[in-house]
C-alpha cells in the first residue's frame, strides 16, 4: 500500500463530489443480494401483524402471491418461506414437518406456479412444528441428533418435491447436509441447492422470529446443545468446512450484524458463496429505534446491508429486503 502524507495527500479530495464518491465506492449493494423471508399462516384472507417486528406480517396462502408481487417486480432473486403452524398441529415429534401439504409445501407450489423465475428457500428444522419448540426431537432430555436426521431428510425431500429450489437446514444437527444431499440425489433432485445455516449461534436475537412462529413461549430451555456459543470463531470455520464437505452449495452465518467478523473469516478461508441473516432481533432493534424517531430507517437499512457486503457477504436474508429494493430502484 502506498501511503502519502498530508498536505500532498488529502483523503477528503476523493470525497468532495458525489460523482467521485461513486467512483471510489468499493462495495455496492444491489437487489441481486437480497433474500426476503416471509411468514405464512393457515386460514383465509387474513394478515396478522408480528408485534415485535413492526411492518412484518404473516399471510394466509390465498394472499401469498399478492404479498410477494412487489418483491418479484423489484427483482428480488429469492424468497425464504417460514410457516407459523397452528398449535393444534404441533406435537413432540414435529409430525407436520413431513406433511407434503403443510404450509411451506403449499406456498411453494403456489409461488412456483405464479413466479417460476423466483428462487424459493425452504427452512429445514423442526421448531415450527414441535410443541416444545426445539429444532429436533427429544430423547432422554436431549435433542437427539441421529433420530432427527431421519425426519429432516424426509422434510427436505417433500419441500424439494413441492418446488423449493434451495433447501436451507437451520437445525444445526451434525451431518444433516450430507444426509439431505444424498436423499435429494437419490430422487434425481440434483439441481436442488443447499444453503446451510453453517455457523448458527445460540442467539437472543431470534426472539421476535419465535414470536412470529409462535415457537418461543413454549420453548423448553435453550438451544445451546446444538447452536453455537457466541464466544467462538474457529468453531465456525469447522462447521462451514464440514457443511461444504457434505455438499453445501452456499453457507450462511447467523445472526448478521454482531457476527460480521465470522462472515469475513469464512469468506477469506473458503471463498464460497457466503450469506448472512439479518435476523428478527436486528430488524426489531433498528425498526424500534426508527419508530421512536431516533434513527432513519431508510438510511440505517442501507448502511447495515452495505456493512454485510463489506464483510464479504454475497447476499443477505433480511426482513427489510423489499424496502431496500425500493430504495435501490429509486437511486
Ligand atoms: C429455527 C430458525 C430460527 C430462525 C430461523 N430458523 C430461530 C431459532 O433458531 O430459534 C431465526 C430467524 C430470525 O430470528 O429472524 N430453525
Amino acid at each position: 500500500m502506498t501511503v502519502g502524507r498530508y498536505p500532498n495527500t488529502r483523503m477528503r479530495r476523493n470525497r468532495t463530489d458525489a460523482w467521485t464518491r461513486r467512483l471510489v465506492a468499493e462495495n455496492k449493494l444491489s437487489v441481486d443480494d437480497l433474500i426476503w423471508p416471509i411468514f405464512i399462516i393457515e386460514g383465509h384472507n387474513t394478515t396478522t401483524e408480528v408485534a415485535s417486528m413492526p411492518g412484518v406480517v404473516r399471510v394466509t396462502l390465498d394472499l401469498v402471491e399478492k404479498h410477494v408481487e412487489e418483491a418479484v417486480k423489484l427483482g428480488i432473486p429469492a424468497i425464504a418461506l417460514f410457516p407459523a403452524t397452528p398449535m393444534e398441529k404441533k406435537d413432540a415429534e414435529g409430525t407436520e414437518a413431513t406433511n407434503a401439504n403443510n404450509l411451506i409445501c403449499s406456498a411453494s407450489r403456489i409461488l412456483k406456479k405464479s413466479f417460476p423465475d423466483v428462487g424459493l428457500v425452504g427452512d429445514v428444522a423442526l421448531d415450527p412444528y414441535t410443541d416444545h419448540g426445539h429444532d429436533g426431537v427429544i430423547r432422554d432430555g436431549y435433542v437427539a441428533n441421529d433420530v432427527t436426521l431421519k425426519i429432516l431428510r424426509q422434510q427436505a425431500l417433500i419441500q424439494a418435491e413441492a418446488g423449493i429450489d434451495i433447501i436451507a437446514p437451520s437445525d444445526m444437527m451434525d451431518g444433516r447436509v450430507g444426509v439431505i444431499r444424498e436423499a435429494l440425489d437419490e430422487q434425481g433432485l440434483i439441481h436442488t441447492r443447499i444453503m446451510s445455516y453453517a455457523a448458527k449461534y445460540a442467539s437472543a436475537f431470534y426472539a421476535p422470529f419465535r414470536e412470529a412462529l409462535g415457537s418461543g413461549s413454549s420453548l423448553k430451555g435453550d438451544k445451546k446443545t446444538y447452536q453455537m456459543d457466541p464466544a467462538n470463531t474457529d468453531e465456525a470455520l469447522r462447521e462451514v468446512e464440514l457443511d461444504l464437505l457434505e455438499g453445501a452449495d452456499m453457507v450462511m452465518v447467523k445472526p448478521g450484524l454482531p457476527y460480521l467478523d465470522i462472515v469475513r473469516r469464512v469468506k477469506d478461508a473458503f471463498g464460497v458463496p457466503t450469506y448472512a441473516y439479518q435476523v428478527s432481533g436486528e430488524y426489531a432493534m433498528l425498526k424500534g429505534a426508527c419508530e421512536r424517531g431516533w434513527l432513519d430507517w431508510d438510511k440505517v437499512l442501507i448502511e447495515t446491508l452495505t456493512g454485510f457486503k463489506r464483510a464479504g457477504c454475497d447476499g443477505i436474508l433480511t426482513y427489510g429486503a423489499v424496502d431496500a429494493a425500493r430504495l435501490l430502484a429509486k437511486k
